[in-house]
């Protein structure tokens, strides 16, 4: 291949490894998250992804295979978690966990609470799932997040590898994050970031400095970096349609249709 592609890089190794994608606001780290979970579903890898911002429900107007749980567009809502969970995991499915309108006040202690039966539930099943968490330093930030989810995700990716436990965490800036659960990080997405606080702690985990490059990446391209080595890497077309699109003057924007679950899974969990 002339143009590399995410996509193709991924393997299902990266299922249970910590990946982190950071990046600046609007250059494609939400859309490269959309693609990654569609290579998931199509190699019929396990995911959940953590949605803070209610803007991953999209992936069901392509493909009726995922659950939502909670927000605008559920198929079961939070309330129903407890009830829905266990056949979620057993099934081995697909889920969008949306905690969008819970209120500030309480969507910590949910997101902690969740954490805590997952940790319990790999430690019995040991079965491989990633879990993408948007904008994750809302639950594992440097300062002002409650310290109960953080230390639970933070226990989560520190002692969860061989349970099962796999991350996908996306934040606009490294210095957002907490350094326990960002220092577990096997491999990094960079998009473009400017500040010089972040491109010097990049310069340092690379060990040499790639500052000109990752300042001048364009929308949809990112760093890929591992320990071995790094590379400029494109973002291929999703499938699904675009929710976080910047709004442009003159420009509609575009309703989203999401469809009904399919009828396989609605039987697995109501049969
Ligand atoms: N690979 C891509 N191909 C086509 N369009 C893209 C791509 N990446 C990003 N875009 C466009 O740019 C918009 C912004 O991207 P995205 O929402 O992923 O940014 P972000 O890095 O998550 O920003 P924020 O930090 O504000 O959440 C997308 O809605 C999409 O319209
Ligand atoms: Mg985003």
């Amino acid at each position: 291949m002339i143009i590399k592609r995410i996509e193709d890089w991924y393997t299902s190794k990266k299922v249970t490894e910590v990946t982190t994608i950071i990046g600046n606001t609007g250059y494609g780290k939400t859309y490269c998250a959309g693609k990654i979970v569609e290579k998931y579903i199509e190699e019929g890898w396990p995911f959940c992804i953590v949605d803070k911002m209610g803007i991953h429900f999209v992936i069901r107007a392509e493909f009726t295979d995922v659950v939502i749980v909670g927000g605008q567009y559920a198929d079961y809502t939070l309330e129903q978690i407890d009830e829905v969970l266990p056949l979620l995991l057993d099934e081995n499915i697909n889920f969008v966990l949306d905690v969008s309108e819970l209120d500030e006040s309480v969507v910590c202690d949910f997101v902690e609470g969740f954490f805590e039966h997952m940790y319990e539930w790999h430690k019995e099943h040991r079965k491989p799932r990633n879990y993408v968490i948007e904008e994750c330093d809302a639950f594992m930030g440097q300062t002002g997040t409650p310290a109960g989810v953080k230390n639970m995700i933070t226990k989560c990716i520190t002692k969860g590898r061989m349970y099962g436990f796999g991350f996908t965490l996306l934040s606009q800036r490294f210095r957002m994050i907490d350094k326990t659960g960002l220092g577990q990080t096997k491999n990094y997405l960079v998009f473009n970031i400017k500040l010089t606080n972040d491109l010097t702690l990049l310069k340092n985990l690379v060990g040499e400095d790639v500052s000109s490059k990752v300042r001048r990446l364009p929308m949809g391209k990112c760093l890929i970096m591992t320990e071995e080595w790094h590379g400029i890497y494109s973002v291929g077309t999703k499938k699904s349609p675009d929710e976080a699109v910047t709004p442009e003057i003159g420009v509609v924007l575009k309703d989203i249709k999401v469809k009904p679950l399919s009828d396989k899974i609605r039987n697995k969990l109501e049969n």
